[in-house]
């Protein structure tokens, strides 16, 4: 037997992480720096983004670094891409989500949450690819939602409809980019234990009720979804392309 044998290495790889400062995107750059890949975040908190860049494992040399942008604004996404080197693969990860019923939405929170959510994973993908950051073999992953994509829900669609939004990116990509051998996927988590789904958007008596579609008795963690990532990154996955890859303790099952 091979101990060293590890289909899901990203060691010698590159990858950019967005909304690295916490919750899902911080775990995707612990579990990525783990695996051997020289990690770049990019986070608006930038508190967030040196607890995580101290959190990293580095014990195979590589030197991780962070940039603070502001997604919502196309000027610094250009300065973004333009600073880093050439990637092996993006992980488009940051995003927001607020609650509100059709009756109540108002135009200034559709185009909030669509700038971050929807808007910044198109740019960030045609700078990457204008720009030349992302060659034969990158591959590009966004973390969509079971939301929108798998389920709806009262009270979420502006967030449900950006995240249709990028799966239709997602799969529209991966048609253009497939014949440069570069690959697109999307993660599509239920709900995961993060700051998103507890600054004050559900109540406890809400959660319980939720809980109960989750067939396996529980919230998803971090981990469990960026190490989904770390299988679409790697060359594990080098036949994946065009995927929404449901992660969600079997909760869109009924
Ligand atoms: N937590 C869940 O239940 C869940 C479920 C499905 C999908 N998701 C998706 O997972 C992704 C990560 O969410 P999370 O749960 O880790 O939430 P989180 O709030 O912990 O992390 C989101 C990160 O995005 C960053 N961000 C927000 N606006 C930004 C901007 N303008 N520019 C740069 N960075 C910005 C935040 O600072 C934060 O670090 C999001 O795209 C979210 O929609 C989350």
């Amino acid at each position: 037997m091979d101990v060293s044998y590890n289909p899901f290495s990203l060691s010698g790889k590159v990858i950019l992480v967005t909304g690295a400062a916490g919750g899902i995107g911080r775990a995707i750059a612990v579990e990525c720096a783990k695996s051997g890949a020289r990690v770049i975040m990019t986070d608006i908190n930038e508190e967030g983004l040196k607890e995580t860049l101290a959190s990293l494992d580095n014990n195979s040399g590589q030197e991780h670094i962070y940039y603070r942008a502001n997604l919502t604004e196309e000027r610094e996404i250009a300065e973004l891409i333009t600073f880093i080197p050439g990637l092996d693969g993006f992980v488009c990860n940051a995003g927001v989500m607020k609650l509100a019923l059709t009756q109540f939405i108002t135009t200034d929170e559709i185009e909030r949450i669509q700038r971050i959510n929807l808007i910044a994973p198109m740019l960030l993908t045609k700078y990457l690819v204008k720009m030349r950051k992302v060659s034969k073999g990158s591959s590009l992953v966004f973390t969509a939602s079971a939301g929108g994509v798998y389920r709806v829900s009262p009270g979420n669609a502006i967030y449900a409809t950006t995240k249709c939004g990028v799966d239709a990116f997602m799969r529209t990509v991966a048609l253009e980019l497939g014949p440069r051998g570069i690959r697109c996927n999307s993660v599509n988590p239920g709900m995961v234990e993060t700051n998103l789904t507890h600054a004050g958007q559900f109540t406890d008596e809400q959660r319980q009720k939720e809980l109960l579609n989750y067939p396996l008795g529980r919230f998803g963690k971090p981990a469990d979804v960026a190490l989904a990532i770390i299988y679409l990154l790697s060359d594990a996955s080098s036949w994946v392309t065009g995927t929404a890859l449901k992660i969600d303790g079997g909760m869109t099952l009924s």
